[in-house]
């Protein structure tokens, strides 16, 4: 059987270009392992980015390296010890290397059986849980704050309002497009929804919550950042979960200014970054509390309605939410 993957072949600053598509054979299962048959696979186009500029420091990538971190799919085979897992059963697997490809071999302690193969269970886990550790954990959201939330229609940025307005907060949700705007304002779970193409966020937060952000959430960086550090309150929390302006360009925007303290010292604040993987321990849990919240209803997951299908629509997915217009998660159907 043959397995079509896309693989990185060189670090480059463009995924066309560090790219290829190779086909291999399925290799042999091991007695532990699973045969799984990719069905949606998320698109990580940010961190794939550093990956293929050779830039994310826990990873060795070794040429060809296939790619891809979230998949869901359903189960061929089974390995000999594996008694947990049936054949046909529906399975999620988070894994550095393992997604862009249409099969994919993994111990089965990596999957994660759920109902359906669908691109909604792949939004939840690693995304959902994201949102959901990096609130808990790294913001110590507690209920009532005020959140502001940058990417807030993206794949996480949806689920971070949601889950803050679950806790009561008065939630501020930050786009930069209508559609982006409109989702937001469907699902219902921001109080005050900002489109940085009309308004001045700037301008508007210093205005209306100066002095006032108990927690910033921001996968955008620079004067996303600088904006939501302006106005953070006393012993406020500013967590960076992503930089997407900084990862898109060149280089990293060289800045002359006083420390990051300066503006937090007297208020007790804090800035502090979000990575995922180092709360693995507690990724059951959080999956668990997702997949009830999304089956009674209480949490909404919205898919980037854009259709991208096949290995060979990876990179057009990637260059789409590179290009900022993902609203919801993007995911390729296989
Ligand atoms: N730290 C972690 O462990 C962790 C885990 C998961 C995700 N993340 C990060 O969280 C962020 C959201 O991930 P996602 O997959 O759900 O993506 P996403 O939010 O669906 O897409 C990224 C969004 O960022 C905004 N953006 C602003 N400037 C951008 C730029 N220069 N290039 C691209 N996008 C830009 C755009 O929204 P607007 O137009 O509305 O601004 C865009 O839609 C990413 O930065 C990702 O790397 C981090």
């Amino acid at each position: 059987m043959k397995n079509k993957q896309l693989v990185i072949k060189q670090f480059s600053e463009t995924i066309g270009a560090a790219t290829e598509i190779i086909e291999c054979p399925v290799p042999k299962l091991g007695a532990s392992e699973l045969l799984i048959q990719n069905k949606y696979i998320g698109i990580n186009a940010l961190y794939d980015r550093e990956l293929y500029r050779g830039r994310v420091p826990y990873i060795n990538v070794a040429f060809p390296y296939v790619f891809g971190v979230e998949a869901v799919g359903v189960v061929k085979e089974v390995g000999s010890d594996v008694k947990t897992i049936k054949i046909g059963q529906a399975v999620s697997t988070v894994k550095v290397g393992t997604a862009y490809q249409e099969f994919q071999i993994i111990s089965a302690n990596d999957a994660v059986i759920i109902p359906d193969a669908t691109p909604e269970y792949l939004t939840l886990n690693p995304t959902g849980v994201s949102a959901y550790l990096a609130l808990r954990n790294t913001a110590e959201l507690a209920d009532g704050e005020t959140v502001v939330v940058s990417a807030a229609a993206g794949g996480l940025g949806h689920i971070v309002t949601q889950l803050a307005k679950q806790k009561k907060c008065h939630v501020v949700g930050i786009c930069g497009k209508p559609e982006k705007a409109n989702m937001l304002e469907e699902i219902g779970a921001c109080d005050r929804i900002i489109n940085y193409q009309e308004e001045d966020i700037a301008a508007v937060l210093a205005e209306e919550y100066n002095n006032k952000i108990d927690v910033a959430f921001d996968s955008v960086g620079s004067y996303m950042f600088d904006a939501f550090l302006a106005n953070l309150a006393p012993m406020g929390r500013l967590v960076v979960s992503g930089l997407a302006t900084e990862l898109t360009a060149p280089k990293f925007e060289q800045i002359t200014g006083p420390r990051v303290y300066e503006s937090i010292y007297w208020k007790g604040a804090s800035v502090r970054c979000f990575m995922n993987h180092l709360f693995k321990a507690q990724h059951p849990e959080a999956r668990d509390f997702l997949f009830k919240a999304y089956q009674n209803g209480a949490l909404q997951v919205k898919v980037d309605p854009a259709s991208f299908t096949g290995i060979e629509s990876i990179i057009e997915a990637s260059e789409y939410l590179l290009a900022g217009k993902s609203c919801g998660k993007v995911v390729v159907a296989l």
